[in-house]
C-alpha cells in the first residue's frame, strides 16, 4: 500500500518535529499536522521561524524546507482525517486529576476523541498509528470505537512510540537508536515501515505484536528514569561520606554492562513524560493485583520527589536556616537544556518549597517565557497568583538576576551559563556569596577561588 497522505493529529513536542522530519525525508507524501489550538497552529504557520512554538536545535530548517512544499499546519481536523491514508495520532496523554486512578492513571479522553473523530469522518480504509505514548491495552479500545462506525470502512491500529528527547528531538528523529512498529497486519506494519526506511536503515526497524510496542515505550521510560533516580540517590550518600557522584558514575559507567549514559546526577528528572509514565506502569501494575512491581517503580518517583526537597532544603539549611525576604537568583527553569519545555520541570518545586520560607526569587531562563513560569507556579495553587508575582520575579538578564542576591541556584544545564562572568556576579552578591549547583555545571575550583561557597549536588 503506498502512502500518499499523512494527517497527524496533535502539533506538539512530538507532532511538530516528527511529522516535519517525515515530511523532510519524504516529499512525495503530503503531511498534514492539525491540532484543536488555533494559536499553535498559527506559530507552525509563523513566517519567522523564531516564532515556532516548539524550541529544537535544526527544527527551523527542516520546517523551511517542507512547510508549504509537503508539509502543512492546520485546524481543519476533519479534512486532514478523511484525505489520509495513515493517521498518527500524538495528542497528550496526561496523568488524570479526577475520578479514578487519579494522580496515577493516564488520563486517555483525548486519544478517545480522535479515534471518534476518525470514526466519524471516515468513508475510507486507514491505518491508524499510536504515536502517543499510552497505556498497555490501548489499541483495543481505539480499534473497538472504529469497528463500530457501521460504515465498512477497514481501520488497521499500529503501535509506534515516539523515543525523541526534548532538546535533541531533529538529531534523534534524523537517527534513532530504534524504529518500534507493534502491529497484527502485515500490509498495514510494511506502510509505515515504508515512510521510514527513507532514512532510517531497515535493520533499526523493529516489529512487535501491538502489546509489546505498547509497553516497551512505558518500559524505556522507566529504565531510564531508573538510572537517574539510582544516581541521584548515590548523590546523597557521596555527600555524607566524601565519595564524588561524578567520579563515581565515570568509575561504574566504563563497565559496558552499565554503560556511561544517563548517569548525570542532577536536582531531579523533569518533563513531562518520566513521571507521568511511571505514576502510569505503576497504576497498571496496581490493576493486575502486582504490588511488588508497582511499589518497586513507585520508589523511583519517591527518590526524585526526594532530590528536589533535598535540594530547596539544603539552600535554606546553608543559608542558616532562614531564607525569609533573602534574594535567590535562579538560573535556569526549562526541565533540561536547549528546550522551552517546562513541564515538570525541578525548579518549579524547589521555587515552590523556597517561596513557602518567603523568599524572594529572581529566574532568568534563556528559551522560558515569563508568563510560562507563573503559570508553572500558579498551577500548584500553593499561594494565590498575586503572591507568586509578589514574591518571584523573572528577569531577561544573568547579571541582573544575580545582583544582591544572597544565593545562586542552577536549576538548567544551559551552556551559556557556564561562560558568564561569575567574577562581575560575584561582586554584585550579598556576602557570603551562595551557589547552588543543581546541575554539577560550573567548575568547583574556579568558583572557590572567586570566593563563593559552593555546594554541588553529590559531593
Ligand atoms: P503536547 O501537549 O505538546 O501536544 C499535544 C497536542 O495535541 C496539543 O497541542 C493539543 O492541543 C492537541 N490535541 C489534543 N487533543 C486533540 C484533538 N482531539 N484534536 C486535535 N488536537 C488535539 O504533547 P507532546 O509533548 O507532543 O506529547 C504527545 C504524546 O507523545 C504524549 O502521549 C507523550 O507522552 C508522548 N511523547 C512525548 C515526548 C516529548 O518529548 N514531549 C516524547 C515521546 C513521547
Ligand atoms: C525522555 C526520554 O529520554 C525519551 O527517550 C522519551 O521519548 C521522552 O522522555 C518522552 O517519552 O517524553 P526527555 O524527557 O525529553 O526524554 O529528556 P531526557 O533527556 O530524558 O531528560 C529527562 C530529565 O532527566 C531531565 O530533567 C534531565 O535533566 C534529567 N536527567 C537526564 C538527569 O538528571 N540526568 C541524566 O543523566 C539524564
Amino acid at each position: 500500500m503506498e502512502i500518499k497522505k499523512i494527517a497527524c493529529i496533535g502539533a506538539g513536542y512530538v507532532g511538530g518535529p516528527t511529522m516535519s522530519v517525515i515530511a523532510q525525508k519524504n516529499p512525495h507524501i503530503q503531511v498534514t499536522v492539525v491540532d484543536l489550538n488555533s494559536s499553535r497552529i498559527d506559530a507552525w504557520n509563523s513566517e519567522n521561524l523564531d516564532e515556532l512554538p516548539v524550541y529544537e536545535p535544526g527544527l527551523d530548517q527542516v520546517v523551511a524546507e517542507a512547510r508549504g512544499r509537503n508539509l502543512f499546519f492546520s485546524t481543519d481536523v476533519e479534512k486532514a482525517i478523511s484525505e489520509a491514508e495513515m493517521i498518527f495520532i500524538s495528542v497528550n496523554t496526561p496523568t488524570k486529576t479526577y475520578g479514578k486512578g487519579k494522580g496515577q492513571a493516564a488520563d486517555l479522553k483525548f486519544i478517545e476523541l480522535c479515534a471518534r473523530q476518525i470514526a466519524d469522518v471516515a468513508t475510507s480504509s486507514k491505518i491508524i498509528v499510536e504515536k502517543s505514548t499510552i497505556p498497555v491495552r490501548t489499541a483495543a479500545t481505539i480499534k473497538s470505537i472504529l469497528d463500530h462506525t457501521g460504515k465498512g470502512v477497514q481501520f488497521n491500529v499500529l503501535s509506534n512510540p515516539e523515543f525523541l528527547a526534548e532538546g535533541t528531538a531533529i538529531v534523534d528523529l534524523y537517527n534513532p537508536d530504534r524504529i518500534l512498529i507493534g502491529g497484527e497486519d502485515e500490509k498495514a506494519i510494511n506502510a509505515l515501515k515504508t515512510v521510514y526506511e527513507a532514512w532510517v536503515p531497515t535493520e533499526r526497524i523493529i516489529t512487535t505484536n501491538l502489546w509489546s510496542s505498547e509497553l516497551s515505550k512505558l518500559v524505556a521510560n522507566a529504565f531510564l528514569a531508573q538510572r537517574v533516580s539510582s544516581i541521584n540517590s548515590i548523590s546523597e550518600l557521596c555527600e555524607v561520606t566524601g565519595a564524588n557522584v561524578d567520579e563515581v558514575a565515570h568509575a561504574i559507567g566504563q563497565d559496558s554492562r552499565i554503560g556511561s549514559k544517563f548517569l548525570k546526577a542532577s536536582v531531579g528528572f523533569g518533563g513531562s513524560c518520566f513521571q507521568k509514565d511511571l505514576l502510569n506502569l505503576v497504576y497498571i501494575a496496581r490493576s493486575y493485583n502486582l504490588t511488588e512491581v508497582a511499589n518497586y517503580w513507585e520508589q523511583v518517583i519517591l527518590i526524585n520527589d526526594h532530590q528536589k526537597t533535598r535540594f530547596a532544603e539544603k539552600i535554606i539549611r546553608s543559608m542558616y536556616n532562614t531564607v525569609n525576604g533573602k534574594k535567590i537568583a535562579f538560573l535556569g527553569w526549562a526541565f533540561k537544556k536547549n528546550t522551552n519545555d517546562t513541564r515538570e520541570s525541578a525548579a518549579i518545586y524547589v521555587a515552590d518549597h523556597l517561596l513557602d520560607e518567603q523568599a524572594q526569587i529572581s529566574v532568568y531562563d534563556p528559551k522560558v517565557q515569563e508568563s510560562q513560569i507563573y503559570k508553572d507556579l500558579d498551577y500548584l495553587a500553593t499561594r494565590s497568583a498575586d503572591e507568586n508575582k509578589e514574591l518571584l520575579k523573572v528577569i531577561n538578564d544573568p547579571y541582573e538576576v544575580a545582583k544582591d542576591a544572597h544565593g545562586l541556584a542552577i536549576l538548567t544545564e544551559w551552556d551559556e551559563f557556564k561562560d558568564l562572568d561569575w567574577k562581575r556576579i560575584k561582586e554584585s552578591m550579598k556576602k557570603p556569596a551562595f551557589i547552588f549547583d543543581g546541575r554539577k555545571l560550573l567548575d568547583k575550583q574556579k568558583l572557590e577561588g572567586l570566593g563563593f561557597v559552593y555546594y554541588a549536588i553529590g559531593e
